[in-house]
């Protein structure tokens, strides 16, 4: 069994996307272990991001990131990093394959709907940034 964290960012929250997106996660057997919907103040989305920090995006990814709630989850199953990876389709929607959220909705290389961890050991970062043991569910 594996954990990822998932994040239903700011465009698919404004967008009425959030049940889209779990709807997909619950069709393809990923078990949502933990929920909530918080507004990330601009140290927080520096810290999530700070593997970005010198990337010429990072002031406008982390200012996008702020702009609005998001909805965070972790999310569990057999290899569910890279399931739910090849359910959100490539970063650049304009290279997702079809039937993928991010080709299905994404608007900009930024605005792409969905985030989710790229291996174990973010998925264990990204995890602790923004829940505690107490609310995920096992
Ligand atoms: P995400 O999976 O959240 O990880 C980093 C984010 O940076 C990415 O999705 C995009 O939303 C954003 N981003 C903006 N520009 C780029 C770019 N040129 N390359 C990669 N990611 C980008």
């Amino acid at each position: 069994m594996e954990r990822t964290l998932s994040i239903i960012k700011p465009d698919g929250v404004s967008r009425g996307l959030i049940g889209e997106v779990i709807k997909r996660l619950e069709e393809n057997h990923i078990k949502v272990i933990a929920m909530k919907m918080i507004q990330m103040t601009p140290k927080q989305a520096q810290g999530f991001y700070a593997v970005h920090k010198d990337r010429p995006f990072f002031n406008s990814l982390t200012a996008f990131m702020t702009s609005g709630p998001v909805v965070v989850m972790v999310l569990e199953g057999k290899n569910v990093i890279l399931k739910y990876r090849d359910l959100m389709g490539a970063t650049n929607y304009k290279e997702a394959a079809e039937g993928t959220i991010r080709k299905d909705f994404a608007t900009d290389i930024e605005k792409n709907i969905v985030h989710g961890s790229d291996a174990t050991e973010t998925a264990a970062f990204e995890i602790g940034y923004f829940f505690n043991s107490f609310e995920i569910m096992s």
